[in-house]
């Protein structure tokens, strides 16, 4: 695990949500460090998704969400000065069930650069061999590349949507529960790429698998009843929080 401090890449001031009427987040403040991996952690319903999907402007399509505060992606408003298309090119996004779209498992991957403009067949190969590769699954599946990606097991998909995503090559990659649906061994394969891709990019994950985020992060962030209780090295996180409601959450006794 890397130790050492990167650059603030997403700087979060004051940050309120609400659906309608309802509070879901409140007085959130934090900085999410260049090529670090980012996890928060929490019990069911406690705003992990809602936070995430800020990230790369998911709640625009969503009725009724509002928030007040800030949200700055390399020093500038990812909602005020920046256009959703623009933020969603720089920070991916990988969800809990694979989400593919129809067409062949190359085309999946070529999306991002097809709607970037490249169209020479040569590059286009280039560019879905390469993040076949980072992900672990060119092998598996070099032999069957025009064909629907539905035949793939649930965690090749999962690692297809990595590597769709990364074809973008983003700055920031979101991982809401990305192993929400796997087995313990494809699990393990979407773990191990995620700390090697954070060489690369920085990281946010969210996750209601305590271990999960102790084995992955280097920095954590437990929410609960709407706020950020706690955030910081995940191994002190981990072995030495500082708010009792921590301790209960990561020792198990809550949530
Ligand atoms: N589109 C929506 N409209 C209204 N309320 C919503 C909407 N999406 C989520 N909520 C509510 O906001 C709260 C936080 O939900 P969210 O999905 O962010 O929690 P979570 O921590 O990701 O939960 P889980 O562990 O189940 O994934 C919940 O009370 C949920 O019912
Ligand atoms: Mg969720």
């Amino acid at each position: 695990m890397k130790t050492e401090k990167g650059q603030p890449i997403l700087n979060i001031r004051n940050l309120n949500i609400w659906y309608g009427d309802k509070g879901i987040l409140s007085s959130l403040s934090f900085e999410v460090q260049e090529k670090q991996v980012t996890a928060f952690i929490g019990p069911a319903n406690c705003g992990k998704s809602t936070l995430v999907r800020c990230f790369n402007r998911l709640n625009d399509f969503t009725p009724n969400f509002k928030f007040t505060g800030e949200i700055l992606f390399k020093g500038s408003s990812l909602y005020a000065e920046q256009d959703a298309t623009t933020v969603r090119k720089q920070i991916g996004m990988v969800f809990r069930r694979p989400t593919l779209f129809r067409g062949s498992i190359h085309e999946n991957v070529a999306y991002a650069a097809r709607i970037s403009n490249v169209s020479r067949t040569s590059e286009l190969n280039a560019i879905v061999e390469k993040n076949l590769r980072r992900t672990g699954l060119w092998n598996e599946v070099e032999g069957i590349l025009d064909e629907t990606p539905v035949q793939l097991s649930t965690g090749q998909q999962q690692l297809l949507c990595v590597a769709r995503a990364l074809a973008a090559e983003p700055e920031v990659l979101i991982f809401d529960e990305p192993c929400g649906e796997l087995d313990p061994i494809e699990t393990v394969k979407i773990e191990t790429l995620m700390r090697e891709l954070a060489n690369d990019c920085t990281l946010i994950f969210a996750t209601n698998k305590r271990r999960q985020a102790a084995r992955v992060s280097d920095v954590a962030g437990f929410l609960y009843g709407g706020e950020l209780i706690e955030f910081g090295a995940t191994e002190k996180i981990f072995t030495n929080p500082q708010d009792s409601r921590t301790e209960q959450y990561v020792t198990g006794r809550m949530g």
